[in-house]
């Protein structure tokens, strides 16, 4: 595959640290030193498929097609307000496509293994055009009184459109199953007939227990990847990695002993979008002009599961 058009869409509220301390014992210096995080964009009055409608259609126009050439749509998507039908199947209809459509839910890796699956899909001939979406709302997963999850999280919908090429130079994906550390479980409707006790709360996340998961599975991805393609950390243009953390980013660059400089981020004025934070990030970078023909980028997530996805790519466009 290879990317030939990106787009993007945020909500439009703004909420600062300051904004947070109104109603949350915390402060500007604690998020920003824990996280890097000055602001996150966040869902009032918009719904998450019209942010993805958005992005979508902006994906489509940067590729100079028409909705109709898209044959097969990829959402990645953790929740939104449906449970059925699909995200995929909404942002069909809003961009006037007329193709097969389908979710899936890996988490923040979800981006990444959409694109694998797009990947496949190109290569097995079954496709020519494919809208990869990923739209977030992590935001409604978290009690807004807990000061250490609902500081880190904003939403947004980026997205791309992939055709045959020769861009994806290599990938891989992992999950294990540990599933205590990170999760959201939601209350399905009674029935007459339920004797079980369930149990529905907001996210629960264990800090400090994805922080280290995520650095290591990171800093693993990405050294099998390097080895893989053949190629020096320097070689790579830049490293789109999952926006969770500043530390978690500014960790992984120390492990391969390079600066900053190949580490481009949104987690400062987006917070943890998700899966969507490598798309969002993918199209600031195309649309700022700061991508050449030729270059490589490394993408790397991580997620609930325990997933971590990761590819690199060649710019083509
Ligand atoms: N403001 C002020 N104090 C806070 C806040 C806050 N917002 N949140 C937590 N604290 C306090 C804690 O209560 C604790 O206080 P105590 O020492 O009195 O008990 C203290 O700060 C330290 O808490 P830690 O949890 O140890 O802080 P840490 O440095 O680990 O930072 C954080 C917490 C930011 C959550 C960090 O662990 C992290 O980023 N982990 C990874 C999270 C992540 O990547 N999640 C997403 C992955 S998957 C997905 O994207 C859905």
């Amino acid at each position: 595959m290879k990317i030939i058009g990106t787009g993007r869409a945020h909500p439009a509220k703004v909420v600062t640290n300051a904004m947070l301390e109104e109603f949350l014992d915390t402060s500007d210096e604690w998020i920003k030193e824990r996280t890097g995080m000055s602001v996150r964009k966040v869902i009032s009055d918009e719904k998450l498929e019209d942010l993805a409608i958005e992005a979508s259609i902006k994906a489509i126009e940067d590729a100079g097609l028409k909705a109709t050439d898209i044959d097969y749509i990829i959402c990645s998507n953790v929740v939104n307000e449906y449970v059925t039908p699909s995200l995929s199947c909404i942002i069909q209809g809003g961009v006037g496509a007329k193709c097969a459509c389908v979710d899936v839910n890996a988490a923040c890796s979800g981006f990444i293994y959409a694109l694998d699956m797009a990947d496949d899909r190109l290569k097995s001939g079954k496709a020519r055009n494919i809208l990869v979406v990923a739209a977030e709302e992590p935001t409604r997963m978290v009690d807004w009184s807990d000061r250490s999850t609902c500081v880190l999280f904003g939403d947004g919908a980026g997205a791309v459109v992939v055709t045959q090429g020769e861009g994806m130079i290599c990938s891989r994906l992992t999950t294990q199953s540990k599933t205590s550390c990170l999760y959201y479980k939601r209350m399905l409707e009674p029935t007459p007939y339920i004797t079980k006790e369930e149990t529905a709360g907001p996210m629960y996340m264990n800090g400090r227990e994805v922080f280290k998961t995520a650095v290591l599975s990171s800093a693993k991805d990405i050294t099998k990847l390097l080895k893989q393609a053949g190629l020096q950390p320097s070689d790579l243009k830049y490293y789109i990695l999952h926006q969770a953390n500043m530390r978690i980013i500014e960790a992984v660059a120390n492990y391969l002993k390079l600066d900053m400089s190949y580490f481009p981020t949104n987690v400062e004025r987006c917070g943890n979008t998700s899966s969507a934070s490598v798309a969002l990030l993918l199209d600031e970078l195309h649309r700022d002009g700061k991508l050449q023909r030729g270059d490589k980028i490394l993408m790397s997530a991580f997620g609930a599961g325990f997933t971590t996805a990761a590819c690199i790519i060649e710019w083509t466009k």
